[in-house]
């Protein structure tokens, strides 16, 4: 089981080998009313007898969304009780706007859980290409690193200890990048603000990706205006009600200036009220 609207992988690896993916849709409401929230009650009616793993991300991408922590906590119990892996993407974790909205590692939080994250996001070390995995459960771990060992066995030492500097500096990285994001926000709020009628944007409560929708009619020319922009690009799967009039917004870690000028780009025109 994967949340929706999700990151794409999130879906495809488990399609790709085989198995069935259901969506576990992480909104209520809609329109103007839609609000972004993890209902364990929705979750537990969708699970099927044979559901192995649910998987989620938080901070989300792509909503910026993140439950509370005795939600997050009640998650990580159900799937344990009922034999089910938890995998949970923390590469958000860390810049969130509200620090004490920061979840516990899903891996802390169940002995079968597992915590997945890299140094490319809230860390912003996309160039070192080192990521991790923490579970309590020793054998999944094993079985883990034998397959990495078939993509490679060892990451350059330089890579392992600028790493390692990273990891041990790792609040005063996240206080910087938290602070480069929330001022991007507040260009996006800005931006969404000018065009109340065709954008509504809710500001992430974490991570640097949100999901402003469209309220545009879809047309070609609205698909254009979203293709035109380098940082902003249409949702291509399905996500449910969402389809075809959402935004997902890549790289709001950008500089203030070029995210600007990238906005900028993104005015529009008359053909979008459609
Ligand atoms: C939730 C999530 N997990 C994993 C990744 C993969 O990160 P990378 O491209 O650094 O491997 C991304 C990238 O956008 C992501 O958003």
């Amino acid at each position: 089981m994967v949340t929706l609207p999700n990151y794409q992988s999130l879906e495809t690896i488990p399609l790709e080998s085989g198995a069935q993916v259901t969506g576990l849709p992480l909104w209520s409401g809609s329109g103007a009313a839609l609000t972004w929230t993890l209902d364990l009650d929705r979750l537990q009616s969708l699970l099927r007898p044979d559901t192995r793993l649910v998987a989620v991300n938080f901070p989300n991408n792509p909503t910026g969304f993140i439950p509370d922590h005795d939600t997050y906590r009640h998650l990580a119990q159900m799937c344990h009780e009922r034999g089910i892996v938890l995998v949970a993407g923390e590469v958000y974790r860390g810049i969130e706007v509200d620090p004490t909205s920061t979840l516990p590692h899903a891996a802390d939080l169940s002995p079968t859980a597992v915590s997945v994250n890299l140094l490319s996001k809230s860390y912003g070390l996309p160039g070192l290409r080192v990521g991790w995995a923490a579970t309590q459960d020793t054998a999944l771990l094993a079985s883990l690193e034998r397959l990495k060992h078939y993509t490679n066995i060892r990451n350059p030492d330089i890579t392992q200890h600028l790493a390692a500097a990273a990891l041990r500096i790792s609040d005063r990285i996240h206080d910087r990048n938290r602070a480069i994001v929330a001022g991007n926000i507040a260009l996006v709020a800005e931006f969404c603000a000018e065009f109340p009628d065709l954008l509504a944007f809710e500001p992430p409560q974490g991570g640097c990706v949100s999901f402003p929708r469209f309220l545009g009619a879809t047309s070609a020319a609205a698909h254009r205006w979203v293709e035109r922009s380098a940082g902003l690009r249409p949702l291509k799967q399905d996500a449910g009600q969402h389809r075809g009039r959402c935004l997902t917004r890549r790289r709001a870690a950008a500089s203030p200036k070029s995210l600007r000028a990238r906005l900028d780009r993104l005015v529009p025109g008359p053909a979008l009220a459609g």
